[in-house]
């Protein structure tokens, strides 16, 4: 058998962190032959929680869990890890300027990148889904110089499996029959999912869809916003099914996607589709062997051109708002 893969979660003791661990530890984030050391970072007001969830973790008897460590310095947790799950962050909280916000989350992201940079395993991966997720990513990318840029990714696949659930809806179709469809830009209200090259039991689904003013005004504003009717209706922010697209978003990088289909991943650019190089901004990837490429040579309509370059140019924005913070 296999020597065991360490995965490091930060904010472990959260909502999210909770409804992940579990589902790490049995397997279904790199599969059922890979046996997972837990190594889980918090702050230090949240480790008797962590350690509370290390005690269920243990109850759970997984046979694929070699063991949890819990640490609240960023330097042990990433010591040897090979899998980075960077949930932890600082949520923006009443009259918070987007500066104040991005600073207390440099704040975060700066010495994990530098800690990831310190001791991380030579194959490690990253994937940030703390908030503001893609401008964290290029925070603690910089801040890792050592490590191949391209490692460093954040969640857009929890915006993916929205927009493929609600085009299934519309459709009357099984999930399992949607592919190819594409969120881009930013993890944000200005993410534009992009249904024109999506396919329904391989037939183009913007033709099966045929009504612009619902793309318009009702799928488009919807998966954008579903986080805030997740909110309203639960009480609380969307956790488990965050979790459920980090597990995607690593098992798919690893694992490869399926024949036929892509995912999309928030990863740095290449200047591939106008998006200016090393924002990391989401696109359509097809992973295999272990790596991840961005799909090439798509069309790009009219329609899907404005609302891909207005998400960037807001990618931008923070990337310049972080330099001036001298955070990047
Ligand atoms: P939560 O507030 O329940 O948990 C966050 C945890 O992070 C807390 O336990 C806190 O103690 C910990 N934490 C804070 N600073 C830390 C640090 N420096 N090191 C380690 N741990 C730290 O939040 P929840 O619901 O689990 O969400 C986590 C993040 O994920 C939020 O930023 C949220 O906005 C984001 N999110 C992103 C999504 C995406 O699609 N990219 C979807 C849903 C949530």
């Amino acid at each position: 058998t296999q020597a065991p893969v360490n995965v490091t979660v930060t904010g472990a003791a959260g909502q999210i962190g909770y409804a992940l661990l579990f589902r790490i530890a049995s397997g279904q984030l790199l599969g059922p032959d890979t046996p997972v050391k837990l190594r889980l970072l918090e702050i230090p007001q949240a480790v008797k929680a962590a350690e509370g969830t290390a005690l269920e973790l243990e109850d759970g008897a997984f046979p694929l869990l070699a063991g949890t460590d819990i640490f609240d310095d960023a330097k042990q947790a990433f010591a040897g890890t090979n899998i980075a799950l960077l949930v932890g962050a600082r949520p923006r909280t009443k009259g918070m300027e987007r500066a104040d916000l991005l600073e207390a989350n440099g704040g975060i992201f700066k010495p994990q990148g530098e800690a990831i940079n310190a001791g991380a395993a030579d194959d490690v991966r990253v994937l940030v889904v703390g908030n503001p997720a893609n401008t964290n990513a290029l925070i603690a990318q910089s801040h890792a110089p050592d490590v191949p840029a391209e490692r460093f990714t954040a969640m857009t696949r929890l915006d993916h499996n929205r927009a493929v659930a609600q085009l299934a809806k519309k459709l009357n179709a099984p999930v399992s029959e949607i592919r190819k469809l594409t969120i881009w830009g930013n993890h944000s209200a200005s993410q534009y999912p992009d249904i024109f090259h999506a396919e329904v039991a391989g037939k183009n689904a913007a033709e099966a869809v045929n009504d612009e003013k619902w793309l318009a005004e009702e799928f488009i504003p919807r998966v954008a916003k579903r986080g805030a009717e997740i909110i309203e209706a639960r009480g609380a922010s969307s956790a488990a099914s965050a979790a459920n697209a980090a597990i995607d978003h690593i098992y798919n990088w690893v694992n490869g996607t399926r024949e036929g289909d892509w995912t999309s991943m928030a990863v740095p650019s290449d200047g591939s589709y106008g998006v200016p190089e090393g924002l990391i901004s989401s696109f359509p990837v097809v992973c295999k062997d272990g790596k991840y490429e961005i799909v090439q040579g798509l069309e790009i309509n009219e329609f899907s051109r404005t609302r891909i370059d207005a998400s960037v140019a807001e990618l931008a924005e923070e990337r310049e708002a972080v330099k001036k913070l001298g955070l990047i």
